[in-house]
């Protein structure tokens, strides 16, 4: 799909744009606690600013369901964005004349109800603020509401330099991607993932199962897994996935050895075991040392990879190993130039970053639930509008 990028967009000498981001950053005490996402606005804020246009941007924060939530107010975040942005930055509501400012962030979206709802009329008040519109936010695209979706079809739109690069990136990834593609889907539950794998197995080379849903897998296929997580019910669902996987030519690679614990904490005291020798006591919390080798392996003959999801309970020690090992490598394979490697979700950045590798990957999704509907295969909303 071919977008307008702001450049498309010609000069915009007096012009304002109305600009979606993403403002949704994490809070503590009214202090912004990781400004990622304040420093993704900067190149668009830029990049306007070249053009000779102001910004206005409109975001939301939290989930205040169409009501006035004072805590959940955009006001708390000016300061450190202008901090971040290098540019004063003033504040406005809706209805409010606009301040005398090159950048001026709008109150949250989502006090209005009709914005989850993708109201027009709410769409029209938002495209009144500016003369062209520029989608920046592809963390909240998979959103169809007024500030992401009916907005770009009432002014000239295009997207934003940060979505342009995460659009980029990602289809280098799985649009067009170089073979063998791999994709590493970890995390508790398969069942919050059920779409990701039943799509992955049809696109990719190589799909390595970790973290809790690998039990899943395992029980399916008739292994004991103790008092590890596991969703029994997902059998027949984890069987077909197999299948599936088997008829499209996907590899997919289980645990052929764990990590197991007694108890769910950091140090618990813990042994390696077979996959097919676990106790009825055992909990699973990381994937072992014989199945790290052979996913290395697999990462050695990859051109492409894609990953979402930690390889076991990487937060506690000593079960982050599988996870640091394998970011690790695919962190030396990538600054060696042999691959392209593509991260997203909040637990998976969090992981990367803890194994020190996160820096060294082609490309880091700053999207967590958009992410995630990508690897679906579906095609965003707010990205669909601006086609
Ligand atoms: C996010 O934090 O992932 C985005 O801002 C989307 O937020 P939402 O899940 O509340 O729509």
């Amino acid at each position: 799909m071919a977008f307008k990028r702001i450049s498309d967009l010609g000069d915009l000498t007096g012009k304002t744009a109305v600009v979606r981001v993403d403002l949704n950053v994490p809070m503590a005490d009214g202090v912004v606690t990781d400004d990622t996402r304040l420093q993704a606005v900067k190149p668009t804020v830029d990049a306007v600013a070249a053009a000779g246009g102001r910004s206005v941007l409109l975001a939301h924060y939290g989930r205040p369901k169409g009501t006035v939530v004072p805590e959940m107010s955009l006001k708390p975040i000016v300061g450190a964005l202008a901090d971040v942005l290098g540019r004063s930055v003033g504040f406005a509501e809706l209805g409010d004349e606009l301040p005398d400012a090159p950048v001026v962030v709008m109150e949250n979206t989502r006090f209005f109800a009709g914005e989850e709802k993708n109201d027009p009329e709410l769409a029209a008040r938002f495209a009144a603020l500016g003369d062209v519109y520029i989608n920046d936010a592809f963390s909240a695209a998979h959103r169809a509401h007024a500030s992401t979706e009916a907005i770009a079809r009432l002014l000239p739109c295009a997207a934003g330099e940060t979505m342009g690069a995460e659009l980029a990136a990602l289809d280098k990834a799985l649009g067009a991607p170089q073979h063998p593609v791999t994709a590493v889907v970890g995390g508790a539950k398969v069942s919050s993932k059920l779409a990701v794998l039943e799509h992955l197995v049809e696109q990719v080379d190589h799909l390595i199962i970790g973290g809790g849903m690998a039990n899943t897998f395992l029980f399916a296929q008739g292994y004991r897994v103790g008092a590890s997580l596991c969703e029994k019910d997902l059998k027949d669902t984890a069987l077909k996935i197999l299948d599936n996987a088997a008829e499209a030519g996907c590899s997919v690679h289980l645990p052929t050895d764990v990590v197991v614990a007694r108890e769910f904490k950091a140090h618990a005291d813990n042994s390696i075991k077979a996959a097919d020798a676990v106790a009825d006591a055992d909990m699973i919390l990381d994937a072992g040392p014989e199945t790290v080798k052979a996913l290395k392996a697999v990462l050695a003959v990859s051109k492409t990879l894609v990953w979402n999801g930690p390889m076991g309970a990487f937060e506690m020690e000593p079960f982050d190993a599988a996870t640091v090992a394998l970011a690790r490598e695919a962190a030396r394979l990538t600054a060696e130039g042999a691959l392209l490697s593509v991260a997203g979700g909040g637990d998976t950045v969090a992981a990367l970053a803890h194994a020190g590798a996160k820096d060294d990957f082609t490309h880091i999704s700053t999207a967590g639930g958009a992410f995630l509907e990508w690897m679906e295969g579906r095609l965003l909303p707010g990205v669909a509008a601006l086609g």
